[in-house]
């Protein structure tokens, strides 16, 4: 059997046999990052809460890592643990947990936001420093930037996030950098700036999920807006890679965009899924919401000089794996509800 892992494309090449911890293995971006580095001969502790997502979506997310003698899971809440024992002979943290969303980030569920994605922070990078630890990997977002001026943004860039959701993002890599500057014998850090990470296992509350989604349904998607705000998607083989290139690179306290330079709108990639799935995607409008930005769009240079990135995958390249993924998925949905049918 094929896996649709981020392994799939070549990636940076790590020297085996190092421990690593890496947060959020029970999410997206962090269950492929784990995949590559098992793939890579590496022993991997896993921490994840297990509450991101529904039950089977956290198990689907933690399958392809489990069967290996390589990886340990720890069920846990990051800002409720003693981290210092499961960080103990590790070289690298790659800290991708947080509590992601833009929309619930408004409201009653901003506390559990400060909670596990500044917090959750701010004790990692202590325990990273009490245990030696030698490089921690943070997950950032494009979502500290805002509302982009014309063109690509570049880290020198004002932050000034849309969402409280940015700005726990925000905090958060601010905190792991100066954690790195002011704590010589700690861990140096680098914060990566994903621009909307996309690809098998995406979360079902992100876009190109939900558009894939409506178009093998039927079911029509609702945009937000007039669709013609424009994102830099980024498949997350890419990401992989990013992460792997800043595990070693000869930095201290570096925050690097992590994206393809190329911006497309709402509406060209809901006719593009279209397109692949070969069923258009049925669409309605709705008011568009707050804390959305107009457009995100990287310049990925400095990524380029300092860790060697380069984005690999176009869109319908990416898309194509991530429509495959998801009709096989569904397709064993469908097989299991109509076998429970016919034993019943
Ligand atoms: N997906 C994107 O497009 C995107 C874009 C920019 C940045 N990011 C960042 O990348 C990271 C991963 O995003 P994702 O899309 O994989 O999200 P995800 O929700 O799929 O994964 C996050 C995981 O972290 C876990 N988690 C959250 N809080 C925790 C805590 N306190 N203790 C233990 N586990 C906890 C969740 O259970 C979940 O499994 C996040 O830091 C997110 O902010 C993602």
């Amino acid at each position: 059997m094929t896996r649709a892992t981020a392994s799939s494309v070549d990636v940076s090449k790590t020297t085996p046999g190092k421990r690593i911890v890496v947060t959020g293995v029970a999410g997206f971006i962090g269950s492929h990052i784990t995949r590559t580095l098992l793939d890579q001969g590496h022993h991997v502790v896993g921490i994840d809460h297990c509450q991101g997502h529904p039950t089977e979506i956290t198990e689907r997310n933690l399958r392809p890592n489990m069967d290996s003698e390589l990886f340990t899971l720890v069920r846990r809440d990051l800002a409720d643990i003693p981290l210092e024992p499961q960080f103990e002979g590790a070289d690298t943290v790659f800290h991708v947990a947080a509590r992601p969303g833009v929309r619930s980030s408004w409201g009653a569920e901003f506390p559990s936001y400060t909670t596990s994605n500044i917090v959750a922070t701010h004790l990692l990078m202590e325990a990273a420093a009490r245990s030696g630890v030698r490089r921690v990997v943070v997950s950032s977002s494009s979502s500290v930037y805002g509302g982009a001026p014309d063109g690509a943004v570049t880290e020198g860039d004002l932050p000034a996030p849309l969402s409280p959701y940015g700005v726990t993002k925000l905090a958060a890599e601010q905190l792991a950098l100066a954690h790195a500057r002011c704590t010589p014998s700690g861990p140096t850090v680098v914060a990566l700036r994903y621009f909307t990470v996309y690809g098998p296992r995406q979360r079902g509350d992100m876009l190109i999920s939900k558009l894939i989604e409506s178009a093998l349904s039927g079911r029509p998607f609702t945009v937000l807006g007039d669709g013609k705000q424009r994102r830099d998607f980024t498949f997350v083989a890419d990401i992989v890679r990013a992460n792997l290139m800043a595990m070693d690179a000869d930095v201290e306290a570096e925050v690097l965009n992590i994206g393809t330079g190329v911006t497309t709108s709402v509406l060209d990639v809901a006719n593009l899924v279209g397109d692949i799935v070969g069923r258009p995607v049925p669409l309605e409008f709705a008011q568009a919401q707050a804390g959305e930005a107009r457009e995100t769009h990287a310049d990925v240079s400095r990524a380029k000089d300092v860790i060697g990135y380069q984005p690999t995958i176009d869109l319908r390249t990416g898309l194509t794996r991530q429509v495959e993924s998801a009709s096989r998925s569904r397709a064993t949905i469908m097989s299991a509800t109509s076998s429970g049918r016919q034993a019943r």
